[in-house]
């Protein structure tokens, strides 16, 4: 059995970067062949600016679209960081063989830290051992893939580095772990600046579509997706990024290859049209399963309190191995 574990982070609402290049990964995974853990990671979501309550609603919200896009809690487990003490107990050890020049070279540590600073903000402490956080997260489970979008590479080549490093230093413990991305829509990107990713936590709400959108909001936010000036519907990530955006989009809904679909379009308007129903009819089923399950919220929190038991059960011993083998004595 492979073990697998991955995660989302409860900053927001989730979209349609995080469907295709996770998400739906994640349910389609033989769940039968493989030994998954899937969490939401709420202690991430305070490393920058928070609200509580929002926060508390939107981990609710994120755990009930994962049962609501397919995973099955019989097959696999569903739970909630910070249910879980294992993760933070292990963090720290992590940040004892972690160093301060790594985590200063962390691209997406950067890029958030310039983007507070120019606000005239302060940069959480957290923001920068996050990176630690996941390798824990990683680790703890002794997993051997996470399924991740493009920008978490970097993140889990982080755990790799540690995992080798603790092992080399302290004895064999960890697996190392490794990446797996979709092979079309690991980076989606945003529909109104085809240069940046759809992010659930930028502001800019008419280039992003999020999974709870209605058919209508989908749409409107397809058919004015910016494209470029060029009359022919071409794929080239480099120099069309728009068109190919919305060629891989409709690709990875459609199960096929946009390389495939390059040249079959006559316009803009036809390829934004066939794009935006078929994002429509990937999101049918996810939204109506999710609405089942809002109905039924003492479910959803069985799921993540049995989840919590399992993972906590699989992480405690690896945790305690790894505790011993860095020189901490037993209690
Ligand atoms: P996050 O929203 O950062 O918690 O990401 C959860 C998962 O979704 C991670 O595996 C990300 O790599 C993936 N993801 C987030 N945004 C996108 C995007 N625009 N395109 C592809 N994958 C994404
Ligand atoms: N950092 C990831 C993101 O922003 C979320 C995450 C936290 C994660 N821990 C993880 C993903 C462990 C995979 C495995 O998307």
């Amino acid at each position: 059995m492979t073990r697998v574990f991955s995660g989302v982070k409860p900053t927001g609402h989730l979209t349609l970067g995080n469907y295709l290049g996770a998400v739906r990964r994640w349910a389609d995974l033989d769940q039968r062949q493989s030994d998954a853990l899937f969490c939401v990671v709420d202690l991430h979501a305070l490393t920058v600016d928070h609200d509580p309550a929002r926060v508390r609603r939107l981990t609710r919200q994120a755990a009930t679209l994962l049962l609501a896009a397919g995973l099955d809690p019989e097959l696999c487990t569903v739970f909630v960081q910070s249910h879980v003490d294992e993760h933070t107990r292990l963090s720290y050890v992590m940040e004892c063989v972690a160093n301060d020049g790594e985590m200063r070279r962390m691209i997406q540590y950067k890029e958030k830290a310039a983007r507070e600073r120019e606000r005239g903000g302060s940069v959480r402490l957290s923001l920068l051992t996050y990176p630690v956080l996941m390798a824990a997260d990683i680790l703890a489970y002794g997993t051997d893939e996470v399924p991740v979008g493009d920008d978490q590479a970097q993140h889990v080549e982080l755990a790799r580095d540690l995992a080798v490093r603790f092992n080399q230093r302290y004895g064999h413990t960890f697996v190392v772990p490794r990446a797996t991305r979709p092979g079309v829509a690991a980076r989606v990107m945003n529909l109104q600046e085809p240069a940046s990713k759809m992010g659930k936590s930028d502001d800019s709400g008419p280039g992003i579509v999020y999974l709870l959108d209605e058919p209508d909001a989908v749409r409107k936010k397809v058919m004015r997706a910016v494209t470029d000036s060029a009359a022919d519907v071409v794929y080239d990530r480099e120099e069309r990024p728009g068109v190919a955006n919305l060629l891989e989009i409709l690709a990875a809904c459609e199960g096929r290859d946009p390389e495939d679909l390059s040249g079959v379009y006559e316009s803009y308007g036809a390829l934004k049209k066939d794009t935006a129903e078929a994002v429509v009819e990937l999101l049918r089923p996810l939204q109506e399963r999710h609405k089942a399950l809002c109905a039924d919220p003492a479910y959803v929190e069985g799921v993540l309190r049995d989840g919590a038991e399992k993972a906590r059960g699989m992480a405690k011993p690896m945790v305690d191995t790894v505790y011993r083998a860095i020189g901490l004595l037993p209690a």
